[in-house]
């Protein structure tokens, strides 16, 4: 890993051994895109590939009467100076003028990677990453700009962010401030998005891109389920296995957009960063506006090994502390067992039988606070019900420690019901724009969490209930998107800020909590998987993957997420059935071969099950404990996507590659079929492994694959839906 500055020609040629990024400043002064992709040889000069020539209605710079910024590659484009793309940011002087161009003025370059600013990011040490900020100005508006770029040494991985700073005299406003652009030289790509809705979160979804623009985009205060802040393009037959691809991830949880947009002279322009609709950031005189991170990785081995090397930053360079790369406890969680309806009676019912089955946490989820016996009331009231808590969470963890459990918790941080203490006292607290109704999202109101005394409050109410048990788990929920984004406090000119300011503000709590509590285990959840993004996992290292736990709609659930995220912030559970979104009825195995590839738990009550359903819960937790930390941190490969059959089939393979488990699932019985074959991936070649009982050599396992009539079971013939092994797959 490196980065070299080429004074002569004015170029940065960042790159490790596997990626190059090359850039210039151009003939404007402003700094252009060279090259990105696989890595190359270092050259002193390369700026052989800036085109100088006319082209007919074509606008020129007027100094050097032959560069147009529209017929070349930009790092961190604006409008108005002869690039008619897409920008990358915007801003308004107090003339309204909004043009502006930002010049080259001075560079460091330096071991390992800065912080942000209160805003979530990747880490490294100095012999893990290096880091270029080439600071720009542009002298007009008096405002300087610092593109800042980390290539990390192991992983094909370029981080990105902006910093603007006004220094002039008067507040000037920025109206589009993104993260990162990346102008490609050529449009043979396609486009990958991971789409949905609650409940079917992260579908994974390919378009061509041709001329003009493809994008999608929050606007509802969180990354959303609907569309998730993580998209790749790729070229045409790039698969999991083989071919070029570059991601686009956003460290960031709140609006958003991701764009590719192709222009008539053969350049792909990448865009991704906070959503510029409803965003304007009031940037007073002497101060800065830091955007997020974006992620970018780019591999020319295939979607699978794009997402190993999200996996693997993520876990060892996004997420902290103590549950850095630590197995995740099996917990027991009881909402779908007994929603709101529960007393410590019963919830120690269903925590001494889930102790007996060997489950190791017990997580106490919505309805233990005040008036909490619907989505009605309550929310905003951090503090026990005695009717239900009789000696508060302190008696209650007590009771689930001496079982031999750990004990966790629920809570709804950023929101209010009108029917509660919290509103009642502080209407003025809310997300709402005057004079106008507040809608409600399950009966609740969004805290204004752009403003600190409302995060003040909400952190002490939840700090003393913290405080005052054991805890050792938090399961941090979300339940609505925002509506009238207005906040009281701000003034007209600041009304753009709220969103970012909101997401800032929930930052701003996790991390008090996190200091407070650095031993805890947050799960962030949002209606399921509604803000399962990269921001959120510096904070929280597991999410919530969906709120529909039907294990078949979980295998394409989880899935989509693994393009994205590693298998051990994917939230799994085993639910009772007939399923409750579903109704559908899989067997307690296909359960949990489902579950046991996230981060595993239960979410019923176990005293419901039959004898012999509780002596393979039992097995499940065993095999879980033994396998948790190869399932979790392995090396994750997708092979057979259940949105192309009615299988679906994945394995991970630890580090030394002596170790597998893999999974196949059949979601849907095909009859007068021949059982097929399935190929593995991961293994060493020359190495002998066993499986069910017969040896295999590693190459003949990937090349000729396994033949699906080995496995235990021939219910892919025989018309059983929903059938599923996991095997164990050693060296032998
Ligand atoms: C939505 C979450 O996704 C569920 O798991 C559960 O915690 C409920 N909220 C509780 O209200």
């Amino acid at each position: 890993m490196n980065i070299i500055w080429h004074s002569k020609s004015k170029q940065y040629h960042l790159y490790n051994d596997k990626i190059s990024y090359i850039m210039g400043v151009t003939p404007l002064g402003d700094l252009g895109s060279i090259y990105f992709g696989k890595r190359i040889h270092d050259k002193e000069d390369m700026s052989y590939v800036v085109n100088r020539f006319g082209l007919p209605n074509i606008v020129v710079d007027p100094d050097t009467e032959s560069y147009s910024m529209e017929l070349n590659r930009q790092e961190y484009p604006s409008f108005g100076i002869t690039d008619f793309g897409t920008q990358a940011y915007e801003i308004e002087l107090v003339n309204g003028s909004r043009v502006s161009s930002f010049i080259c003025k001075d560079h460091k370059i330096f071991k390992g990677k800065a912080k942000l600013n209160g805003l979530p990011a990747t880490y490294a040490t100095e012999d893990e990453a290096m880091t270029l900020e080439v600071y720009l100005e542009d002298e007009v508006a008096k405002v300087s700009l610092t593109l800042s770029y980390t290539i990390f040494d192991k992983y094909s991985v370029i981080t990105r962010h902006a910093v603007f700073t006004n220094n002039c005299t008067a507040d000037i406003k920025l109206t589009r401030a993104l993260s990162a652009c990346i102008d490609l030289p050529d449009q043979d790509y396609e486009w990958m998005q991971f789409s949905g809705a609650w409940a079917r979160e992260r579908i994974p979804e390919v378009k061509k891109i041709s001329a003009g623009s493809v994008s999608i985009e929050s606007k509802r205060g969180v990354s959303s389920a609907n569309q998730n802040p993580f998209v790749i393009v790729k070229r045409p037959g790039t698969d999991d296995f083989m071919g070029e691809a570059i991601g686009m991830s956003l460290v960031y949880s709140g609006n958003f957009i991701a764009q590719a947009e192709c222009d008539t002279f053969g350049r792909t322009r990448l865009l991704m960063g906070i959503n510029p609709d409803r965003f304007t950031w009031l940037l007073k005189k002497g101060n800065s506006f830091e955007t997020p991170e974006v992620v970018i990785a780019r591999t020319d081995e295939g979607l699978n090994a794009l997402s190993q090397t999200y996996h693997e930053l993520y876990n060892n360079h996004l997420v902290r502390g103590k549950w850095k790369n630590t197995p995740r406890p099996i917990l027991i969680n009881n909402w779908e067992a007994t929603f709101m309806d529960f007393d410590e009676e019963r919830i120690l019912q269903i925590a001494s039988k889930a102790k007996e089955a060997g489950v190791e946490m017990f997580v106490l989820d919505d309805g233990w606070f005040r008036e909490r016996n619907d989505d009605y009331a309550g929310l905003g009231d951090w503090i026990e019900n005695p009717k239900k808590l009789p000696q508060g969470m302190l008696g209650l963890a007590r009771k689930v420690n001496a079982l031999g459990m750990k004990f966790g918790f629920w809570i709804e941080p950023e929101m209010v019901n009108p029917d509660s203490n919290l509103f009642r006292r502080h209407p003025e607290w809310v997300l709402s724009t005057p004079g106008r109704k507040a809608s409600l999202g399950r009966h609740q109101y969004v805290l204004d969490f752009s403003r600190e005394e409302v995060v003040d409050c909400v952190y002490g109410m939840l700090k003393k209930v913290m405080t005052n048990a054991p805890i050792s788990y938090i399961k941090w929920d979300m339940n609505r998107s925002l509506t009238e984004v207005f906040s009281m406090e701000l003034s007209a000119d600041e009304q753009g800020m709220v969103y970012h300011k909101y997401i800032m503000g929930v930052y701003s709590l996790y991390e008090r909590l996190r200091n407070d509590f650095p031993e805890i285990l947050f799960e962030s959840c949002s209606s399921g998987g509604n803000r399962f993004d990269a921001g959120m996992l510096y904070y929280a290292p597991q999410a919530w993957c969906s709120d529909n736990t039907d294990a078949i709609d979980r295998i394409r659930i989880q899935y989509g997420t693994s393009y994205g995220y590693p298998v051990s912030s994917i939230g799994a559970h085993v639910s009772a059935v007939p399923n409750l979104q579903t109704g559908r009825s899989a067997s307690i195995t296909t359960r949990a071969n489902v579950a046991y590839f996230g981060t595993f738990g239960y979410e019923l009550d176990l005293n419901h099950i039959t004898d012999e359903e509780f002596e393979q819960v039992k097995k499940q937790i065993v095999f879980m404990k033994e396998n948790r930390e190869l399932l979790q941190f392995g090396t994750f490969y997708r092979l057979r996507s259940p949105f192309e059959k009615d299988q679906a089939s994945w394995i991970v393979v630890s580090k030394d590659k002596k170790k597998a488990i893999f999974g196949f699932y059949c979601m849907r019985s095909n009859v007068n079929q021949l059982p097929g074959f399935i190929r593995l991936a991961g293994l060493d070649e020359n190495t002998e492994y066993e499986l069910l009982g017969e040896k295999y050599y590693g190459d003949e396992l990937m090349n000729m694959g396994i033949t699906l009539k080995k496995l235990k079971d021939d219910g892919m013939t025989t018309g059983q839906d929903f059938v599923s092994y996991v095997e164990v797959i050693k060296e032998a």
